[in-house]
């Protein structure tokens, strides 16, 4: 079992946060991922052939000073939408044909409606989770989402 997490940030969403079955990634050295690297651009050494890819992108423009900034990092809208699709493409190249994804927003800033299809456009295909959240609903609420990876070879790779 080889499980890639894209985002590990301080690892809050794992029980065993030094799991010797996960390779952990991030872009700030601070944090002490295994790699440090921009996933949207997955260096040689990480490797393919993962069974479980972890995606916890950041999902809100909560500026660059605060608790959330040295909690999760700063990223902008722009950078957020960027680093969906071009990590999810990564994941793509470097996942096999059984390869599962699961995907962790909260819709506080960008709904969830707008994220699944740059997933989708990446080669990944939603299976289940808790779904859109309802209309007229005031509070933001944190999904999971599980994905698999296509059969096609729309990132062009992979196993
Ligand atoms: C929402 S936080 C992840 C929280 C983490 N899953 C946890 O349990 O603590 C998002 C993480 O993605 C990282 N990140 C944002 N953009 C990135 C990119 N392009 N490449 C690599 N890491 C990135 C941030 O540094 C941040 O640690």
């Amino acid at each position: 079992m080889k499980i890639l997490d894209l985002s590990a940030g301080h690892r809050h969403i794992w029980f065993n946060t030094k799991h010797p079955l996960v390779t952990f990634l991030d872009r700030r050295p601070e944090v002490k991922p295994d790699i440090v690297c921009d996933t949207r651009h997955l260096p040689a050494e990480v490797g393919s052939g993962f069974d479980l890819i972890v995606f916890d992108p950041p999902h809100e423009n909560c500026g660059p000073n605060g608790n959330m900034a040295r909690n999760y990092g700063h990223s902008t809208r722009a950078d957020i939408y960027d680093t969906i699709e071009g990590s999810a493409k990564e994941a793509y190249r470097v996942g096999k044909a059984t390869t599962l994804m699961a995907f962790k927003w909260n819709d506080c800033g960008i709904s969830l409606k707008k994220v699944i299809p740059l997933l989708e456009a990446s080669g990944w295909e939603p299976l289940f989770g808790h779904g859109f959240p309802k209309p007229g609903r005031h509070k933001s609420e944190t999904t999971w989402v599980m994905l698999m990876r296509r059969a096609d070879e729309l990132a062009g790779g992979g196993e």
